[in-house]
């Protein structure tokens, strides 16, 4: 028995209010389709089909180059759709055809493969996942026999006062027979609030002709649909719950998880510490010993172990083992801090090395400069890279100590060991181990206070 996919994402999500296709709307960073999708293909299906509607060509590129994608132009309803992909599948009969939702993106693969299981044990013509909900407004309701036997599903928009008081809910997940499900498809008619062809009309159908119906009702969590902003937000939510607990399973410390926001593929070691209001996204990761927050948006950076972040965001940077860096401060990409170095308060980087055990601790922009091991700079020190026409570099030697208020006109080069003086601005390279100083002389002129007071009086 070939195991046949069909991934319904042509609905237009006119609830969600928005101009993104619904199911590229993000859960924990990921497409909602890539989520679904993830858990489909690890049942190794024969085939995937993914439905996609009007704005399909927005959706496509999510979707792999091991599905078939076909177009369903106008939104007649789950079971129109479900029938354009039955076109697209070999019609040999005897298949198990599993149908998901593309919004359904906590769908886990253990629940997919028991669905499965299910239907091959029972000979079923349709396996429906279900689960007991305690706001079940929006979804389907299950409608069960006196012998609790699944005879129907009901629509929400359909369902009288009683039915609506059903707490178990469709998950929109099936297994069909595949002949079955093609011959029941023709027979649903779009009598119904909505006037469109219901995909859950074809279990009455198949259930009044006698066919085997079943249910597997799982945790709600997994079905929980997304047609709303406020939909999303709460799977967000559970996402989250999920993704944390995992990481935080394998030794990965959290003070307050529900304030700590990860996408799906950022990597977290065993033994690093994450505090409130975090954001690592994209291909970020933390390693051991690590402590990250309060406070900090990393997006593909590299957070070294034992390095400590806080107040901080970071975008494409490589942070080394043992490094400081903030609070307030901005690595933009191309930053490099190694070993032992530290980049401090209101301090801006781009494109830049700082070297091992260096300090840049306030008040600085280091932006197209290397920065030498052991180098110090002053407070308020800037690399004036940029000419108006072109970037240009500012290389600083290892131990070089740069003084508070250094305007390093670039191109310039700083040698080994080398000083400057505090508010210098320096044109011209510095050799290794000199003092360059620029400033004009100060003057004093004594008993000025006293003076201008009788002058203005
Ligand atoms: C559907 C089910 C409902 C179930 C819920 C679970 C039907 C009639 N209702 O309701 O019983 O509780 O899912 O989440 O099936 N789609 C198409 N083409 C269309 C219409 C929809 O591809 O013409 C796609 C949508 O993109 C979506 C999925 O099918 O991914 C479900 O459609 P949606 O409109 O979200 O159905 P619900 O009202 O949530
Ligand atoms: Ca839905």
């Amino acid at each position: 028995m070939a195991v046949r996919a069909v991934i319904l994402a042509a609905g237009a999500g006119t609830r969600m209010k928005s101009d993104l296709p619904k199911v590229l709307h993000t859960v924990a960073g990921r497409p909602m389709i890539s989520w679904v999708l993830k858990a489909v293909r690890a049942m190794e299906p024969d085939q995937i089909v993914v439905v996609v509607g009007a704005n399909g060509d927005q959706v496509r590129p999510f979707l792999g180059d091991d599905t078939d994608v076909v177009v369903q132009e106008q939104q007649l309803g789950t079971g129109h759709a479900t029938g354009l992909a039955l076109g697209a599948i070999p019609s040999d009969g005897g298949d198990a055809i599993l149908v998901a939702p593309g919004d359904v993106p906590l769908l886990v693969p253990s629940t997919l493969k028991e669905l499965i299981g299910l239907h091959r044990r029972t000979g079923s013509a349709v396996s429906v996942l279900t689960a007991e909900v305690d706001d079940p407004a929006g979804y389907g309701r299950i409608q069960r026999d006196g012998w609790d036997r699944v005879v129907g599903i009901v629509e929400h928009v359909d369902a009288s006062a009683s039915q609506r008081q059903i707490r178990e809910i469709n998950g929109g997940v099936y297994v069909f027979d595949s002949g079955l499900l093609a011959e029941a498809l023709p027979k649903v008619e779009p009598n119904n609030v909505q006037g469109e062809y219901y995909l859950t009309d074809v279990i009455e159908i198949l259930g009044a002709e006698g066919h085997p119906l079943h249910a597997l009702k799982t945790a709600p969590s997994e079905t929980a649909g997304v047609n709303s902003l406020a939909q999303l937000a709460r799977v967000g939510a559970l996402m989250r719950t999920r993704l944390n607990e995992a990481l935080m399973a394998t030794g990965v410390s959290m003070q307050d998880p529900g304030r700590v926001y990860l996408d799906a593929d950022v990597r977290i070691e065993p033994g690093a510490m994450l505090l409130p209001d975090v954001y690592l996204r994209g291909g970020t990761s933390v390693a051991a010993g690590a402590t990250v927050g309060p406070d900090v948006t990393a997006e593909d950076s590299v957070i070294g172990p034992g390095a400590h972040v806080w107040y901080s965001v970071l975008r494409g940077a490589e942070v080394g083992e043992g490094v400081e860096v903030g609070p307030y401060a901005s690595l933009r990409p191309g930053t490099v801090l190694r070993k032992g170095s530290k980049v401090g308060t209101f301090v801006e980087t781009k494109k830049s090395t700082v070297g091992e055990g260096a300090k840049v601790p306030h008040l600085s922009y280091i932006g197209d400069a290397q920065v030498g091991r052991d180098a110090n700079i002053g407070a308020g020190t800037i690399t004036c890279n940029y000419d108006g026409i072109a970037k240009h570099e500012t290389i600083i030697g290892d131990r070089a100590f740069i003084g508070s208020d250094t305007m390093l006109v670039a191109p310039v080069t700083i040698g080994d060991d080398a000083v400057t003086g505090a508010g210098s601005t320096i044109t011209k390279d510095v050799q290794p181990g000199a003092l360059a100083l620029e400033r004009s002389v100060q003057k004093e002129i004594p008993d000025y206070a006293a003076r201008r007071r009788r002058r203005e009086s």
